[in-house]
């Protein structure tokens, strides 16, 4: 049975490649919905009830696993927990900004078969945190993973009101989230990687531990900060940044966003394995500069159990996955865990 569901995954995943690769993201999302809303399992039932020796307590939280599923799959808030039944433990949604936000114009999102990666431009669309968290609290009900929730700047904002936009999501999403993932390393909003500049960082992560403890202290709940990093961040920065956050109380980092490059015309952000290299070395850059102070979850360009093995040994807590997962389908699951 399971070997008959693989053709039949291996047969889908060929055919979806020859659509538009949003429009083939919308068939799969819904699809993999449907399935598992009528009972239909897609993984072995070994990577659904994990053993007790898988599981791991971070920050608090209680994983069943590693491995999760990074942001920017789940935009809306609408497929977290069909895609936590795949095998995931934990499934990060968003980016959320403030207002919703259509994007950049098409087309902005490519396949580089060849070398099993993916270049976008998408830009944060996005539905706006309100209807976000409204997506979130129906579809709770059905997820019993862990749910991280990232948050961004909408793109007319400017650096120095960006911190409005970051209060303002924590506020909305503190009820609901696991943990806060603060997304300032797109490359595709412009600008936004400059709040890891000294001018910004400081007074950034000084209003974010702020509205922290004012939520901590309202709802009663301690939720974990994680940083989500740049790839492509100067060595001599990755210090203010890492000074700046873990003075002011960040959990941790997510190692690493996209990285900035352009390919067949498209100006925007690598991954999948053209991303693996420069994604570990940011990993050990990290992982060296803070020990054991803060919690490194990573993500670029992991595609097999090789790469999960080198990560946990280089720092890594937790793993999560996004392009591996377009190019293999649920059973990227099996092969990194088992
Ligand atoms: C199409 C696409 C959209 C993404 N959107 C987001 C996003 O909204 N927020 C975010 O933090 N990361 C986003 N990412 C980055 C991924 O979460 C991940 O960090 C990156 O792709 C590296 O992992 P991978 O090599 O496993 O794909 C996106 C990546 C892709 C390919």
């Amino acid at each position: 049975m399971i070997f008959a569901k693989k053709i039949f995954f291996q047969l889908a995943l060929f055919a979806l490649r020859f659509l538009p690769p949003e429009f083939s993201s919308y068939i799969s999302l819904n699809s993999i919905k449907i399935l598992i809303s009528l009972g239909i399992k897609l993984n072995e039932s070994k990577i659904l009830s994990p053993s007790e020796s898988m599981k791991i307590e971070v920050e608090g939280l209680k994983f069943d696993h590693y491995l999760g599923l990074s942001a920017g799959i789940d935009k809306e808030g609408k497929y977290f927990h069909s895609l936590s039944a795949l095998g995931f433990s934990f499934v990060e949604v968003g980016t959320f900004t403030p207002k919703a936000q259509l994007g950049n114009d098409y087309p902005r999102i490519k396949r580089l078969q060849k070398n099993k990666s993916l270049i976008n431009r998408l830009g944060f669309n996005n539905p706006g945190i309100l209807r976000g968290m409204e997506n979130i609290v129906s579809n709770k009900n059905n997820f019993s993973g862990i749910l991280g929730i990232s948050i961004g700047k909408n793109k007319d904002t400017s650096l120095e009101n960006a911190y409005l936009d970051y209060n303002f999501c924590m506020h909305e999403c503190f009820n609901q989230a696991d943990y806060i993932a603060i997304n300032i390393s797109s490359p595709n909003t412009k600008d936004l990687r400059k709040l890891t500049s000294p001018e910004y960082i400081k007074d950034l992560s000084k209003e974010i531990s702020s509205t922290r403890k004012e939520l901590n202290r309202k709802f009663n709940k301690v939720v974990p900060i994680f940083l989500k990093l740049s790839p492509d961040e100067k060595d001599e920065n990755i210090q203010d940044i890492v000074d700046a956050t873990l003075s002011n109380g960040f959990d941790g980092y997510i190692v690493a966003n996209t990285t900035q490059g352009e390919f067949e015309g498209i100006c925007g952000g690598i991954s999948g394995e053209l991303l693996k290299q420069k994604s570990s070395e940011m990993l050990r850059k990290v992982s060296n500069l803070v020990g054991d102070d803060a919690t490194l979850i990573s993500s670029g360009g992991i595609s097999s159990k090789r790469d999960v093995e080198e990560r946990l040994n280089n720092g890594a807590s937790l793993i999560q996955i996004y392009t591996s997962f377009v190019y293999k389908g649920p059973f990227v699951v099996e092969e990194l865990l088992n």
